[in-house]
């Protein structure tokens, strides 16, 4: 059971913070603020600039060895983007009522709903969300799509487009950095689904002892982050330390899923993260998901080099993608988000 339908309105009572989301062993987590991710100017990478091999290898170093990076110039208009974090905004300002027109449906991923249903004994997200599978489009279901604030319809759509666009250009960018035909990367995600997961984060007066999203993996191709106000949370794991994302303003947060690392064999790398909550401002991010075809086979592509230029055994195996999502919730154990 979901308990309270949304963790917004448990924020919003006087009571304190439910025992099941209460996390003491945050505190032994080590913080650090001396690296950040790296960030790709995309308007370098196209039209045949001087500078275009530099930033190329930028971006496939920023694919090994930080599995995250921030990309600038991206060429996705900002009013579409301002759009779509006002129509956010405006929908989870909605009284809990009318957000419950869209709740998620038992078995069903899409809807509204306060943080994912996790098995026994795991503790939950200080988080609400709302989901939706724009792409493809023939696969929509309009149940899900707000219908107030009356533009929300047509932003998402275009928005979603747009993170299309952006996902085709980047996918084309890394199969030229891994020695492949974009073509082979592209058609493997083509018509695949894509998710929009809207992410509401409360204020929490207890902030540094619950989560807003527990560590874990992306599971889709690129994941493509933008948050929507000026309150920060986002985190990623390495050398065994938590290091903030300082969003750098109109730029998309990339980051590598779990598909790509195996189609690449390992080369490139999909990082944990999680996303920490503030004491006292909300926080709101749209995080847009790629998934391959649902008749892909994923595995690593025949063509990948290693660092050394050459050709690698496999290090994954090769299987439908059906299969694989299977074989991976089961692992994962997360009911409800798929590619989270
Ligand atoms: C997530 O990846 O689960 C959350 C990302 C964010 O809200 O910044
Ligand atoms: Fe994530």
């Amino acid at each position: 059971s979901l308990g309270v339908p949304s963790v917004q309105e448990l924020a919003r009572s006087l009571k304190d913070v439910p025992d099941r989301f209460i996390r003491p062993e945050l505190e032994l987590d080590i913080v650090s603020k001396d690296e950040s991710v790296p960030v790709i100017d995309m308007s370098k990478l196209v039209g045949g600039r001087d500078d275009e091999e530099d930033e190329l290898a930028k971006l496939h170093a920023a694919c090994r060895d930080w599995g995250f990076f921030q990309v600038i110039n991206h060429g996705v208009a900002e009013e579409g983007i301002l759009k779509m974090k006002a129509d956010v905004q405006e929908f989870f300002r909605l009284p809990l009522q009318e957000k419950m027109e869209y709740a998620r449906l038992p078995d069903d991923i899409q809807g509204y709903s306060a943080s994912h249903v996790v098995p026994r004994g795991r503790k939950q997200d200080w988080s609400d969300f709302l989901y939706i599978f724009p792409q493809p489009r023939d696969g929509r279901n309009l149940r899900f799509w707000p219908r107030v604030p009356s533009s929300f319809k047509e932003t998402l759509n275009q928005y979603s487009t747009e993170m299309k666009k952006l996902n085709t250009a980047l996918l084309s960018f890394m199969a030229r950095n891994l020695g492949l035909e974009p073509e082979k990367l592209l058609s493997l995600f083509e018509g695949g689904r894509q998710g929009v997961r809207t992410n509401y984060y409360p204020p929490c007066r207890q902030a540094n002892k619950v989560l807003g999203s527990s560590p874990h993996s992306d599971l889709a191709g690129l994941t493509l982050l933008t948050q929507v106000n000026e309150v920060q949370g986002l985190q990623i794991k390495r050398n065994g330390k938590w290091i903030p994302i300082d969003p750098i303003q109109d730029a998309f947060i990339v980051n590598v899923g779990e598909m790509i690392e195996i189609m690449s064999n390992g080369e490139y790398k999909s990082i944990e993260h999680r996303a920490v909550v503030n004491p006292e401002k909300e926080r709101l991010s749209i995080a847009t998901f790629h998934n391959p075809n649902s008749n892909a086979v994923i595995g690593p592509l025949p063509d990948i080099r290693g660092k050394d230029g050459k050709k690698q055994a496999p290090k994954y195996k090769s299987m439908p993608y059906q299969e694989y999502m299977t074989e991976r919730l089961r692992q994962k154990k997360k009911v409800y988000d798929e590619e989270g």
